[in-house]
């Protein structure tokens, strides 16, 4: 398979040529949005990011995301150097500064700054910390149902790099996604240290059963936002929902499944490790769910 795709594609948009980026308080055409190659983010990965994205004039869950932000920064002892009401102002002033109402995504991101020498003690870095926004244009744009492999890299135990954090450093889902890709597939599933299904390499994973709604327990994964608000909709409105252990068995023999996160919502998941699930197209409790979503998000 060639015609590969992923859930964070978004519909071309010429504008996002012309975007200004916010780089340690200043907001720079895209062109000149810099960061030093001594920054700890570049050299080692060190750092901490957000994903946010504006629905009409709102941005979704702000205070949820930076609030993650902020406890994972402490969770790497990284001062921000900012309250969380001034990154939502710069947020903001970004938003501002690039004209953008509805339909946009952004990155947020801080690393440990700029480095003495290109080493890893988190010491050398001395200037810091450096702190990017990155907002876009931005509208999901998917042909179909995406596919998934399961891959080899597993979301781990807490203590070697807990999966709760959204670090900078992304090698183990990058390597996952990879091999996905070579599997012929989009992303990649990602199984926990028990074997049984966890998240994939950038979203969280669900499935359907029955007319009931199955994630993983949670121990493993990303405290996905949008995941937490699908089960906090289902229980709202009478759908049975179960976080879980669960095997591929389950999953291969699912009605649905569907991946969570900020940027896509809800995205469809038609094939996995080569089975159809489902009809292989978007299944009625998925489309149920987006609905309520969007509804809930003013989109
Ligand atoms: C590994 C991983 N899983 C899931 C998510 C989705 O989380 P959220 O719903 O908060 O965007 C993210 C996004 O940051 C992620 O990096």
């Amino acid at each position: 398979m060639t015609d590969h795709v992923s859930t964070h594609q978004a519909e071309e948009d010429a504008r996002n040529e012309d975007i200004l980026i916010y780089v340690n308080g200043k907001i720079v055409p895209k062109a000149q949005a810099m960061v030093s190659v001594y920054d700890s983010g570049f050299m080692l990965g060190d750092g901490v990011w957000e994903g946010i994205r504006l629905y009409n004039g709102r941005w979704t869950f702000l205070d949820e995301h930076i609030a993650r932000l902020f406890e994972a920064a402490k969770a790497i002892d990284l001062e921000i150097g900012l309250t969380p009401e001034q990154v939502i102002a710069a947020v903001l002033e970004t938003q501002q500064a690039n004209g953008m109402t509805t339909d946009a995504h952004a990155r947020l991101m801080v690393t440990r700054g700029v480095k003495t020498r290109p080493f890893q003690h988190p010491k050398l870095s001395q200037r810091g910390p450096t702190m990017v926004i990155i907002m876009e244009h931005s509208r999901q744009k998917l042909p179909r149902p995406i596919r998934l492999a399961t891959v080899p890299h597993m979301r781990g135990l807490p203590m070697t790099q807990d999966p709760k954090l959204n670090s900078h450093s992304k090698l183990n889902c990058i390597l996952a996604c990879i091999a996905a890709e070579k599997a012929g597939a989009d992303e990649a599933l990602m199984l926990d240290v028990h074997g049984f299904v966890n998240t994939t390499n950038a979203c969280n994973f669900f499935i359907v059963r029955k007319g009931q709604v199955w994630t993983s327990t949670g121990d493993y994964c990303m405290n996905g936002i949008t995941r937490q608000k699908v089960i906090d909709l289902c229980r709202a409105n009478d759908i049975p929902v179960f976080e879980r252990n669960f095997s591929l068995v389950d999953t291969y023999s699912a009605d649905e499944a569907f991946l969570t996160g900020t940027f896509g919502a809800q995205t469809p998941v038609g094939w996995i490790d080569g089975r159809t699930i489902g009809t292989g197209q978007m299944g009625p409790m998925t489309e149920r769910i987006r609905g309520l979503y969007k509804t809930m998000v003013g989109a």
